[in-house]
């Protein structure tokens, strides 16, 4: 049982290295990682914990490439990690997961929403996800 201490705070450039392998580790989309807009949770040292809000050119905010460290997980730091990006946010604030996670981001408010809910962006990506027969869903929060 790791007894460091945990700490959430803003990401710092030494950060670019550990979020691009944990977010590729974990297989999420591995593009538009800059360290300035992530929120890390460290234990004792090492960042364990990340995640961010994309900021779209269409104006829509995105909660990504959130990662929990395997070893870390299920000790609630994904959700002090999501609180946290949402805190920063006036939202909306979409996302997209896998469709076993809604019922984790439902815990936050976030909503399943259908294609005709959904951004243009958000349904471009359904649609690419539909065609190449994969799982995702696309869900929002709205304050
Ligand atoms: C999703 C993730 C960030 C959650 O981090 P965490 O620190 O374990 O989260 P918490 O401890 O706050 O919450 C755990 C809950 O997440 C849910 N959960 C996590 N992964 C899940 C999965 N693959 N399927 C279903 N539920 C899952 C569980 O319901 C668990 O519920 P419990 O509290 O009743 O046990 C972590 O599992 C992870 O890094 N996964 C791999 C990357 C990923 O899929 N990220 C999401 C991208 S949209």
């Amino acid at each position: 049982m790791q007894t460091e201490e945990i700490r959430l705070r803003p990401a710092r450039p030494e950060d670019q290295i550990i979020i691009r392998r944990l977010v590729c580790q974990a297989r999420l989309n591995p593009f538009d990682l800059h360290w300035s807009r992530f929120q890390v949770i460290e234990a004792g040292e090492q960042v364990v914990g990340v995640g961010q809000i994309r900021h779209h050119g269409d104006g829509t905010r995105e909660l990504a490439s959130l990662v929990v460290d395997p070893a870390w997980r299920g000790r609630g730091l994904g959700s002090i990690l999501v609180r946290a990006l949402m805190a920063q946010e006036p939202g909306p604030l979409y996302l997209v997961c896998r469709r076993e996670l809604e019922g984790f981001y439902q815990r936050f408010g976030f909503q399943r929403i259908s294609g005709q809910e959904m951004p243009p962006r958000f349904r471009w990506i359904d649609r690419m996800a539909r065609l190449f027969g994969r799982s995702w869903i696309v869900m929002r929060w709205v304050p």
